[in-house]
C-alpha cells in the first residue's frame, strides 16, 4: 500500500484504486505550507474526531472531490447541515464493507466536540482489513487496554499511531500501544504541528527501535511503500 503524509494527522491510502485520505487538516497548518489541497483527489475521507485539527478541510475536499465521508454520527449529522450529504455514518463497534475492504469503528479514548462548539459524539479508531493488507489508524487517543482487542480482529501490517503527547499518546505509550495491536511497524502522527507536542525524531525512533519495533516519521509530503 502507499501512504502519503500531508502533515498532523492527515494522510492517505489508496486501496484497490480508491483514494482515502484522513483527518484532512492542510490549510491552518503552517508546516504542510508545500501541500496543496486542491491536487488531492479523494474516493473516501474518514474522520476519526471532530476537532479543529482533524476535519478543518473537510468540506472543501469533500464539496470538490464528492468524496464519501466516514464518520461518527454526530459529525454525520453536522456535515449533512451544511450540504455534505455523501456520508456514511459509524458508531463504535460497529464494522462495515466497503468496495475496498472491512473497516471497524473501535475505541478511541478522547474527547470529540465540533469547531463550532456543536456536540460531536465520540472519538472513533478504524481497523481496515483489506485484500492488500491490514492496518490501524488510531485517531487521538490515549493509550488502552480495548487495544488489546485488535489482533482479534486483524493481523496488522502497520498501525498509524499519535506520538506527541499532552493531547494524545508520547513515544512510550505508543510502543506499548504497539504491542497491544501486535505490529511491528508504526507511522507516528500528531507531532510537531504546535509547541504542546514537539518531538525529538531521533530519540523518538531509537526507543521504538530498542523495543524491536519501526517508527517512521514523514514530512508533509513524504510517501512511503508500506
Ligand atoms: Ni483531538
Ligand atoms: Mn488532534
Amino acid at each position: 500500500m502507499q501512504f502519503i503524509s500531508y502533515g498532523h494527522s492527515c494522510f492517505a491510502i489508496k486501496i484497490g484504486g480508491k483514494n482515502i485520505v484522513f483527518d484532512p487538516f492542510i490549510t491552518p497548518n503552517a508546516l504542510a505550507g508545500n501541500i496543496d489541497i486542491t491536487e488531492i483527489e479523494a474516493d473516501y475521507i474518514f474522520l476519526s474526531h471532530g476537532h479543529e485539527d482533524h476535519i478543518a478541510d473537510c468540506i472543501s475536499l469533500a464539496g470538490r472531490t464528492g468524496a464519501k465521508v466516514v464518520c461518527n454520527f454526530e459529525i454525520h449529522l453536522w456535515l449533512n447541515n451544511q450540504g455534505i450529504t455523501n456520508t456514511h455514518p459509524m458508531n463504535t463497534g460497529g464494522q462495515w464493507n466497503f468496495e475496498f475492504g472491512t473497516v471497524k469503528c473501535v475505541v478511541a479514548q478522547h474527547s470529540g466536540g465540533l469547531p463550532d462548539g456543536s456536540y460531536g459524539g465520540n472519538p472513533v479508531g478504524f481497523v481496515f482489513t483489506t485484500g492488500e493488507g491490514n492496518f490501524y489508524y488510531s485517531g487521538d487517543t490515549a493509550l488502552t487496554l480495548d487495544m488489546q482487542l485488535i489482533p482479534g480482529y486483524a493481523a496488522l501490517r502497520f498501525a498509524v499511531l499519535p506520538v506527541g503527547d499532552n493531547f494524545t499518546m508520547g513515544v512510550e505509550d505508543a510502543i506499548r500501544a504497539a504491542g497491544f495491536v501486535q505490529c511491528k511497524e508504526v507511522v507516528g502522527v500528531h507531532y510537531d504541528t504546535f509547541g504542546f507536542i514537539k518531538i525529538d525524531h531521533e530519540k523518538a525512533k531509537q526507543a521504538f527501535a530498542r523495543e524491536g519495533l519501526i517508527l517512521h516519521l514523514l514530512a508533509p509530503g513524504e510517501s512511503l511503500n508500506i
